[in-house]
This record gives structure tokens, sequence and C-alpha cells, in this order.
């Protein structure tokens, strides 16, 4: 546990499942369970000493096939905090450059006895896919357009540090490149079960269909989406996923959806900006607003990606424990 430095992992249930590969299918008391854990990872993390026994003996595989920097960072040093043995698989100089499948390379590694898998993949259904094949516990680390999770938490956990409450009756705007997103997704669930309001914002193109069954409220322009807003989530246009042309120009994607200071008065007068990463500014944010430390969280939510993902494992690994006692 995080209060307990050098003991063997908490036996307390603070999560149900062996794997973490999305929101869909938590509960909110799942997801404020994580936030709490994640909350005093966030104190420890800020000590001298960060260092704990959680993990010690335990094995974490990163297994990114898509690039970043947030995510497969923050995952090396959760796991390295918590004391365990992280290996970061480069997949550039990996056999799947000899034609390797996913599923193969998963079975690989499971064969090594790792004990925490945590996988990115461009493809929707991926993680799920391999998280069937293999014994360890499987983190989805964002798996196409499909599901981000443990960036859903991060999201709500600087939310709620910041606010200082909770997210009940919040008004939360994300807005862009709905359509390529799963940070979008993810955030869509997440904030629904946490009580708060979502709405999005983009233009049609960049709006999947039938996104009103998910209780979100649909806006083309950013004057009425913004309007009574608390937290506004830009997320930058996810060309990597993109075929053919989703906007006209990027100057005037800009004009009409880029957040800066004149649209933000559209918003709540405290409201709060939010950014996943990586930015575009210029693109999607106006860059002196992106560093506003009174109006933007942006760096709050890269520190709370760390507590997050130690809390996770934590989590993941507590309730190996439990099973394993169980059988
Ligand atoms: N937000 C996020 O997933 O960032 P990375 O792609 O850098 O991991």
């Amino acid at each position: 546990m995080v209060s307990e430095k050098n003991s063997a992992a908490s036996l307390e249930p603070v999560y149900r499942f062996k794997h973490l590969l999305g929101i869909e299918g938590l509960m909110r008391t799942d997801i404020e369970k994580l936030l709490d854990l994640s909350d005093r990872y966030v104190e420890s993390n800020r000590l001298a000493d960060k260092k704990h026994s959680t993990l010690r003996g335990r094995t974490l595989i990163n297994l990114f096939f898509e690039n970043s920097t947030r995510t497969s960072t923050s995952f090396e040093l959760a796991g390295k905090r918590l004391g365990g043995d992280v290996i970061n698989m480069s997949v550039g100089t990996s056999s799947i450059k000899k034609g390797e499948t996913l599923i193969d390379t998963a079975m690989t590694l499971n064969a090594m006895h790792p004990d925490v898998l945590v996988v990115r993949h461009a493809d929707s259904g991926s993680v799920h896919l391999l998280a069937e094949k293999v014994n360890c516990s499987v983190i989805n680390a964002g798996d196409g357009s499909h599901e981000h999770p443990t960036q859903a938490l991060l999201d709500a956990l600087a939310i709620r540090r910041r606010i200082n409450r909770k997210l009940d009756g919040l008004r939360v705007v994300i807005c862009g490149d709905i359509a390529h997103s799963r940070v979008a997704r993810s955030n869509i669930l997440l904030l629904g079960k946490m009580g708060a309001t979502v709405r999005v914002v983009g233009p049609p193109t960049l709006l999947p269909v039938g996104l009103e069954q998910f209780g979100v409220e649909v806006f083309h322009d950013m004057e009425s989406g913004l309007k009574d807003a608390d937290i506004i989530m830009m997320l930058r246009l996810q060309t990597e996923r993109m075929t053919g042309n989703f906007v006209p120009s990027i100057r005037e994607y800009y004009q009409l959806y880029g957040l800066d200071y004149n649209k933000l008065k559209f918003a709540k007068p405290n409201a709060l900006i939010m950014h996943p990463g990586p930015m575009n500014r210029g693109v999607e944010i106006d860059s002196e607003l992106a560093d506003d430390i009174d109006r933007s969280l942006i760096r709050e939510q890269v520190e709370m990606g760390v507590a997050v993902r130690m809390a996770c494992l934590e989590a993941l690994v507590s309730q190996q424990m439990i099973s394993t006692k169980d059988h």
C-alpha cells in the first residue's frame, strides 16, 4: 500500500477485475477507488524518496505499437517507483518487423511470466483480443479510436483535485476531433458515470453519428457549445487515423474551433482548459492559453498520469494476489 513503504501489495479489493481494458464495464465505485488510491500516490510522488516495494518481484512489460511520450514514460516511472522490473519493448527492433503477429508476440512475452502487460495498438479491440490470450493482467494504453482508460482516470483526478470536489453537476465540453479519439470515448463514459454533463463540439466531419445515445449533447459551433462550460477539453486532429481531408484548412479550423482567450469568454468565467497531449499549438489551442496556469490543467494532467498508473498497477497486482489466494 502507498502508506506502507516496503510492504507487500494491499489485499484490500481496490479493483475487481483482472485487466483494465476500458472505462466501459467499470462502475462509479470502481473509478472512485482508483482515484482515491491515485490521490495518495500524488502526494508520495512529491516526496524526495518516491520508491515503494508494492511491485517487488513483479515484471511489467510496456508494449507500444504506436508512438507515445506521456503514457509510456509514466507507466515506466510508475512501475519503477513501485519497485517492479520494467521492460520497455522496442517494437521497431522486435521480431514484429520480421512478420510476427501481435498475438504471437503477446504469447511469446507471456511465456516469460510477466505480471502486467501495458499495450498500445492502432487497432480498436486489439488489446481486448490480446488479453484473452495471456495469463497476466493487461492494461489498455490506447487501442485505435476505442479507449484510453488511464487517460480518462488521470483527467478526472486532475479535475477533482483542482475543484476540490466530486464531478457531479459539472458541464464538461470536449472539442475537436471526437471521431478519431479514444480519449474522448473514455472520457465520455467516465464523466457520465461520475455525474457530469458532457457536450461535444466540432465540425460534422469530426463527430461520429449517434453520439447522442451516449447521453452527450452535440454542437457544431464553439459559441453555443462552450456556453456555461466548467471544463473544456481540447483534442488534436488525429491525422494518423484519417484517410482523406476532414477539415478544409488548418487556418480555417483554428478560426472556427481553435480555443483562444476570445472563445474562452463563451464559457463560465473560471472555466478550466485541458488537453491530453500531444498539443498542436496554433491548430486546436492558442499557445499562451495552453500555458496559462490559472486556466490550464495541462501540466497537472501529466503529473496525475504517473499517480494514476501507479494506482492501476497496485490495484491489478493486489487483485492478482486475492485471486491466487482464493484458488
Ligand atoms: N495523452 C497521451 O496518450 O499522450 P501520449 O501519446 O504521449 O502517450
